[in-house]
């Protein structure tokens, strides 16, 4: 019998039954404690949010009305290293990422959007990167690649563009999306990634984007 939360993924062994969360969308095996561990962990953190008590050291790189953006560099304290490891792994769950070890990890560099009532709201995570390939407009038609493949079938160009910092995720928390805290850390980003310069749009680049982050990246880049 087929249910729509009910996925089966055969991985060529005996078949195990995978379970995709109707609240959360973690797909998890039920059978396993482990996985079970951690889908109760991912879906408090996606209800709920991840919270923020306030640091002893804070680099406050922007601060607005109706929050704060924070900058963690990959030295920090390890309650600040902590912390962001939390968000990216529910980040990464979220966008169903699988441990992805950043290039250069010393070079990293961490926003996270605190709103006022504490919460870790937004969190983007950028490295230096040489160069990029241009995302080109995605083919259309029922035929095209990226509706059969899934979302991530966009065509890229084989013309390497020089650029100088790669935004490797942006996540806004569910309840908080539409409301600028994106672009907010992308300005923010630009003026701080490289001391005493702004970049410019084309010198950022977005990595594997979700159909979300297109869009995003998209309206920012035109506006
Ligand atoms: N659909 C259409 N337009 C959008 C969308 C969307 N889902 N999201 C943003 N935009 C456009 C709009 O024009 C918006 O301006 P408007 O609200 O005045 O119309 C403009 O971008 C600015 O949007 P923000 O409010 O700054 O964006 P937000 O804070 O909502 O965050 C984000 C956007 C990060 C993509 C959010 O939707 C999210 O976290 N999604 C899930 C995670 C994800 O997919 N992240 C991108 C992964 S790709 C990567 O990490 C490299
Ligand atoms: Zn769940």
């Amino acid at each position: 019998k087929e249910t729509k939360d009910q996925l089966i993924i055969d991985a060529g062994q005996k078949h195990f039954g995978a379970t995709m969360c109707k609240s959360c969308g973690m797909i998890y095996t039920a059978s396993s404690p482990e996985d079970q561990m951690q889908h109760v962990q991912h879906h408090h953190r996606f209800l709920e949010g991840i919270r923020y008590t306030g640091w002893k050291k804070e680099r406050i790189v922007a601060q607005f009305w109706d929050g704060k953006i924070l900058l963690v560099l990959p030295h920090d304290p390890s309650y600040a290293i902590r912390k962001v490891e939390d968000v990216q792994e529910l980040v990464d769950n979220e966008l169903g990422f699988h441990q992805v070890v950043p290039r250069c990890p010393n070079k990293t560099k961490t926003l996270l959007f605190i709103s006022d009532e504490k919460r870790v709201v937004g969190c983007l995570i950028a490295e230096p990167i040489k160069q990029a390939f241009r995302v080109l407009s995605e083919p259309t038609g029922p035929e095209s690649p990226s509706s059969k493949e899934g979302h991530r079938a966009w065509q890229c160009s084989d013309v390497p563009e020089p650029a100088v910092c790669g935004i490797s995720r942006i996540w806004v928390f569910r309840l908080k999306r539409r409301k600028r805290i994106a672009r907010r850390l992308v300005d923010t980003l630009r003026n701080c990634f490289m001391f005493g310069c702004f970049l410019r749009t084309d010198e950022i680049a977005f990595s594997d984007p979700t159909p979300d982050g297109k869009l995003f990246a998209t309206k920012y880049c035109n506006t």
